[in-house]
């Protein structure tokens, strides 16, 4: 999949559908030629041929003279592979390291290379997980100036039209700073894309956005210390020629949970740049000779098969090679969480009736959200002290009473965070992030934990494992919820704060990487005041997550369509909820679409309502494994483009598939086939809507008719099975 032809001097990175190729030139520098479709024809000499009048010289002080660089290497307006900072280039740089003399430039040459089976797996940061049909490219490199080393790798699986980026900065100076460590460095020869993009806020994540990429530079970033509600880290670029399944589209992401930026740089060529990592606002990160930095993890996707390709690979890769491998086949249970229910207002008694209250209801998992430690009966206090307020709550009681009835129990925490009235912050003050100042920033009444304090993260940690230790536990709900605005740590000298964002991040995945593997058996989800945390370094640890807080279903539906857009259906946490909008009917449709739940106070059902949910939790149970923790997703009509939104799912023999419509206007009767996809042609389905036996071939091309008057958020499940594999 991954080989180097010397005379060429090209590296060729491939596998059946995609190829990334660059070469070296004769002064070592990486020049990039193309990512895209395998074609198999791929000829050097005819794509990096930029206008040869341009003068490719320099002056070489050695020589005392102007020297001319052979190639094809125009310093500053070729395609580069790892741009380098200063030299004739400011296109925007992979790397920014400021010397110990001061000076930033960042230059960095190839020394040698190997090629090996496998993926790198990085010492304190999640990443992809290795496989056995995977190669990696590894390359050191050399800055032409200084002595800073890079190594640098390109991983390939055979099943994934991605490239995984790896970067490791090496100082052989006295000392440097890490001013820009980004991911990867990729240019596009055009500049006719359109951006796809996922901004939000709270109860209001990953809005859908397209817009026309125009000259200058965009950046899509967090600066909120987490991936953050306002901007999720993924773009899409959807070439002008492609739409939802056919054409070139690239997509981009990386496997971290912290501040980051995407920019995307169309400049003067006429080219498009698109560089990701960690945000190099109020980041710079001191090396000392022999020390070395490990950039977060970077993902490529290319596909030609519009944007549900950037989906299903997203989807796939996550699934297959990034969630915990015990859950990849392992279905997640139905659950009854207790906060939109009762909030903090509850009693041992109140959760006991919950449980009763459930008894017929099929669900699997009870989860007793915030409240239940120190004195935490409202969100001003408590979080930092994870002791069970036993005048509140007998948990062993509720525990064994969950197990009795053959549920799993799960419970809240917040481990990242602590409130100023907490016992944790009155006997360790320094253990709370933020500056000394007068005025100190508080969201929610509290401070965010300084998990750069290795004794902070290490009280926090005996806390929770004393917990759950001692309890039964089956599930965690991890939470974090504010925004880090004031990163400022205690603990690190004055010249390294710029490290504080970054170091805080990878204490968070020191204590989640200390927590999963403890408890092995434990079954995580992460939340950050609904989906302030949703990426691809969280799911890592964690193969679930809350997706939004947004409980009105008209608003939801749109957070979880666009959310499936790059997180599969098994990782996203759906739950029918109190609110009014809509009846329990279209609530629970809307949520069997993704990791289902139930999240209110069970004991207001009336019979009917139970009767009705449970009619679509018994569906859901069916799907479950071969279409939502399995299936193929299709995004069939967007809500974000259209009054109605459909999506679909196929299960991987094709035999099975599961559509979700919804109206999102009242509408009197209008003609509507609905084209669906991903079927066998041949094979007859029956569906659920009509009862119609029709071939996969007339689903596909003709479509479902769904023609006939619809109320406004009227939504349906239509289950299709084949019921007879051919025609004939
Ligand atoms: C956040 C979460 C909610 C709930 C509360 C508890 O807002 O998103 O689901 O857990 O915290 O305080």
């Amino acid at each position: 999949m991954i080989k180097y032809i010397k005379k060429s001097r090209q590296f060729i990175i491939e596998n059946d559908d995609i190829c990334y190729s660059f070469y070296l030139t004769k002064e070592g520098v990486l020049q990039h030629l193309y990512f895209g479709k395998n074609t198999k024809e791929l000829n050097i000499e005819a794509i990096s041929n930029l206008d040869q009048d341009w003068s490719r010289t320099y002056f070489d002080t050695s020589l005392n003279r102007e020297s001319v660089y052979e190639d094809y290497y125009y310093a500053g307006r070729s395609m580069m592979e790892i741009p380098s900072h200063g030299f004739a280039e400011k296109r925007g740089s992979q790397f920014i390291i400021e010397h110990h003399d001061g000076t930033t430039l960042t230059d960095f040459r190839y020394v040698s290379h190997h090629i090996y089976k496998g993926k790198p797996q990085l010492q304190g940061l999640p990443s992809f997980i290795d496989d056995k049909e995977v190669e990696t490219l590894v390359i050191t490199l050399k800055d032409a100036h200084y002595d800073v080393s890079l190594v640098t790798s390109y991983t390939i699986y055979k099943a994934h039209n991605a490239i995984i980026r790896n970067n490791t900065i090496l100082c052989n100076e006295p000392h440097i700073k890490v001013k820009r460590a980004y991911a990867f460095s990729l240019d596009l020869p055009k500049n006719n894309y359109q951006l796809m993009h996922f901004p939000g806020d709270w109860i209001n994540e990953r809005n859908e956005v397209i817009e026309p990429l125009n000259h200058g530079l965009k950046r899509l970033y967090s600066n909120l210390g987490r991936s953050s509600h306002e901007q999720n880290p993924v773009a899409i670029l959807i070439d002008e020629n492609a739409n939802q399944d056919h054409g070139e589209c690239y997509g981009f992401s990386h496997v971290y949970s912290g501040n980051f930026a995407i920019d995307i740089n169309v400049d003067k060529l006429n080219m498009t740049r698109v560089s990701m990592g960690i945000n190099d606002e109020q980041f710079s990160w001191l090396l000392n000779e022999g020390d070395s930095f490990v950039v977060p993890e970077g993902i490529m996707i290319f596909s030609n098969k519009g944007i549900e390709g950037i989906t299903q690979t997203f989807h796939n890769i996550i699934r297959e090679n990034l969630i915990n491998p015990q859950y990849v086949n392992k279905v997640r249970p139905v659950i009854l969480n207790s906060w939109e229910g009762c909030y903090m207002d509850f009693d041992t008694q109140k959760i006991i009736d919950y449980i009763d209250a459930i008894d017929d209801m099929n669900i699997e998992l009870f989860v007793l959200d915030d409240g239940w430690f120190g004195k935490r009966d409202n969100d001003t206090r408590s979080l930092g002290d994870w002791v069970v307020n036993e005048k509140k709550i007998d948990l062993a009681k509720v525990i064994a009473h969950t197990h009795k009835k053959g549920l799993k129990f799960g419970l809240w925490f917040e481990p990242e965070m602590i409130n100023y009235d907490s016992d944790l912050f009155r006997e360790h003050p320094e253990y709370a992030l933020g500056y000394s100042s007068k005025e100190r920033a508080l969201s929610r009444h509290q401070f965010v934990l300084d998990t750069v304090n290795k004794e902070a993260l290490d009280n926090v940690y005996n806390q929770i494992t004393k917990i759950l230790d001692k309890y039964t536990i089956d599930y965690v709900k991890w939470d974090h919820n504010r925004n880090v605005y004031d990163a400022y740590s205690h603990y690190l000298p004055a010249n390294r704060q710029g490290e504080t964002y970054h170091r805080l991040v990878l204490g968070s995945y020191e204590l989640m990487d200390r927590l999963t593997k403890r408890y092995p058996n434990i079954l995580f989800e992460s939340c950050a005041s609904g989906g302030g945390r949703y990426d691809l370094g969280m799911l890592y640890y964690m193969p679930q997550v809350w997706t939004s807080d947004e409980m009105d279903p008209m608003e939801r539906l749109y957070i979880q369509y666009s959310t499936s857009r790059i997180y599969p259906l098994s990782t996203m946490g759906a739950h029918i909820g109190k609110h009014k909008t809509a009846d329990y009917s279209v609530k629970a449709k809307l949520s069997a679409i993704g990791v289902y739940g139930l999240e209110l106070d069970p004991r207001t059902l009336s019979e009917d309502e139970k009767k009705t949910i449970n009619g679509v939790t018994k569906l859901y149970k069916e799907i479950r494994k071969p279409l939502i923790n399995n299936g193929t997703l299709y995004h069939l009509s967007s809500p974000y483009a259209s009054n109605f939104m459909a999506l679909m799912s196929v299960s991987e023999d094709q035999e099975e598939a599961i559509v979700q419509i919804t109206s999102i206007k009242k509408e009197t009767i209008k003609y509507r086939f609905l084209k669906l996809k991903g079927l066998l042609k041949d094979a007859l389905y029956e569906n659920t809507y009509d009862k119609k036996v029709l071939s996969g071939q007339h689903y596909m091309d003709i479509g479902l008719n769904l023609s006939r008057g619809r109320n406004v958020l009227e939504t349906d499940l239509i289950h299709l099975k084949v019921v007879k594999k051919s025609k004939e």
